[in-house]
C-alpha cells in the first residue's frame, strides 16, 4: 500500500516537473508565428516575395555598412556621390598603392541588379564569386555575408528602379 502511494506521488512529481518545464520553456519561446514567416521569406533565393522590413534591412546594409555608393555610385565633378544616379554604375577613382593586374577600372550597375539572378548576385556578396565562376576583382571586396543578409540587400537592390544601360 505504501509502497504504490510512493510510486504515485514519483509520477505525479515527475508530470508535475515535466507540465512545468514545458510550459516554462514555451512561455520562453518568442511568438512562433513571426519566426516562421521570416524563415520562409529568408529561404526563397528565386523571385524572392521581399516584405518591407527585409527591403529596409537591405537598404540599412548597402547604405551603412556595405558603403556599396562609395564605388557603385558614380560622382559630380566636385567628387561627391550624384544621389539622382544612385548605384547605377561609376568608373572605379581610387588606386592601388601596388599595381595589380587584376584591378577592376568600372563598378557596374547594382540598382534593380540588371542581369543577374537573385543566387548570383548572393554569391557574389557571400561567396566572392561572379556570375562567371570566378573571383570577383577588386576593388570590389570579398564580402562573407551571412545569407540572410545578402537576400535583404538583393530584395533593396531589386526595389530600386533598374535603370541600365548606363554611363
Ligand atoms: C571599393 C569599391 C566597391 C564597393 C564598396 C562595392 N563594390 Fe561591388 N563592385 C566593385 C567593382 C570594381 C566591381 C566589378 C568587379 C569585377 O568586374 O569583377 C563590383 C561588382 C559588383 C557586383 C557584380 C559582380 C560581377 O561579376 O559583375 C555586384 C553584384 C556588386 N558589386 C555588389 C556590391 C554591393 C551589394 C556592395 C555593397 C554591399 C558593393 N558591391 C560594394 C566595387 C565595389
Amino acid at each position: 500500500m505504501k509502497a504504490t502511494y510512493r510510486f504515485a506521488f514519483c509520477l505525479f512529481a515527475v508530470l508535475a516537473v515535466g507540465f512545468g518545464a514545458t510550459s516554462l520553456s514555451s512561455r520562453e519561446r518568442p511568438a512562433p508565428a513571426p519566426a516562421k514567416a521570416q524563415k520562409t521569406a529568408q529561404k526563397s533565393t528565386t523571385a524572392p516575395t521581399a516584405n518591407q522590413s527585409q527591403v529596409d534591412r537591405g537598404k540599412y546594409l548597402v547604405e551603412n555598412v556595405g558603403m556599396c555608393e562609395e564605388c557603385h555610385t558614380p560622382r559630380d565633378s566636385n567628387g561627391n556621390l550624384d544621389e539622382s544616379r544612385r548605384l547605377q554604375g561609376a568608373a572605379i577613382w581610387i588606386m592601388p598603392v601596388h599595381p595589380m593586374t587584376n584591378w577592376a577600372m568600372r563598378a557596374p550597375a547594382i540598382a534593380g541588379l540588371p542581369g543577374f539572378t537573385d543566387a548570383e548576385a548572393e554569391t557574389v556578396l557571400e561567396q566572392g564569386i561572379g556570375p562567371n565562376g570566378l573571383p570577383i576583382q577588386p576593388p570590389m571586396h570579398v564580402y562573407h555575408m551571412a545569407p540572410a543578409d545578402a537576400q535583404a540587400i538583393v530584395a533593396y537592390l531589386r526595389s530600386m528602379p533598374d535603370t541600365y544601360p548606363r554611363d
